[in-house]
């Protein structure tokens, strides 16, 4: 258990252009010093807009920064007005895509099925799904959180391969309510639902395995909450989205997951 490094991953949304992207990479790795200094304990990288790819990448290269997408489409190629495959993001050299996020499910309809695809077809790339689960504030109320999550995840592994079943991936917890409300959940509560997640991943991939897979929380993960979060067992990590706009606020989560 205690061998799952760390994982901080800043999900920029609609956020940032071109020429804001050199000077934030630079101020933050000015902030923490040398990979020597931090790559031994944890990850991290940035989930960033289509436009931002090729400057995040150049601009973070070598520096064991990782660089993800927001979003894919599952299928190869095709008349899908708008999407980006799988292949096109590995083309550019991408590490993954976050998939799933609470923001495409309420406004762009996306379901635990497509998720599923999305999951298989970037595991197939030799990409990192980070799936993204979580419940809303009134499921939350009628105390059907883990009912919820464990939907999200079944429904989604329906569409994975045995083939893409044994690639890594990762599970952001973010609870709807959570996010970019300033709302956060206690360590215990996010506690909880990360070990229930981690006991149905177990399900499906045996207790060795899931105890291995990185579990991440997000929803208004800052630099003053971080610490307690990332301390508690199941808590391998955050999906950080307005505290991951500013770097060196971004630089405190690093620090305080150190
Ligand atoms: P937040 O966003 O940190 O601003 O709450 C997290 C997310 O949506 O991934």
């Amino acid at each position: 258990m205690g061998s799952r490094k760390k994982l901080l991953l800043g999900n920029w949304k609609m956020h940032k252009l071109r020429k804001d992207v050199p000077a934030f990479m630079e101020s933050l790795l000015a902030n923490i010093g040398d990979k020597n200094s931090w790559s031994q304990k944890l990850n991290f990288g940035f989930g960033v807009p289509a436009t931002l790819f090729d400057v995040a990448l150049s601009t973070t290269k070598n520096t064991g920064v990782k660089i993800l997408a927001q979003n894919c489409h599952f299928e190869e190629q095709g008349a899908f007005t708008g999407e980006l495959s799988c292949a096109m993001l590995q083309e550019c050299g991408l590490h993954g895509s976050i998939i799933g996020h609470s923001e495409r499910r309420q406004y762009y309809a996306e379901t635990n099925t497509y998720v599923g695809k999305k999951w298989n077809s970037l595991a197939l790339k030799g990409l990192l799904p980070v799936i993204c689960v979580g419940e809303s504030k009134i499921e939350r109320e009628q105390n059907k959180t883990f009912d919820v999550v464990r939907q999200q995840i079944d429904d989604a592994l329906l569409q994975v391969s045995e083939d893409a079943r044994k690639c890594e991936f990762v599970i952001a917890y973010e609870p709807v309510w959570a996010i970019g409300t300033g709302l956060t959940a206690t360590p215990e509560m996010a506690q909880d639902v990360h070990k229930f997640i981690r006991n149905e991943l177990s399900k499906h991939f045996g207790a060795t395995r899931s105890g291995t897979i990185s579990i991440l929380y997000g929803g208004s993960m800052n630099a003053a909450n971080a610490k307690e979060l990332l301390a508690m067992p199941d808590i391998d990590g955050g999906l950080i989205g307005g505290a991951s706009l500013k770097p060196d606020e971004f630089a405190k989560i690093i620090k305080a997951a150190l």
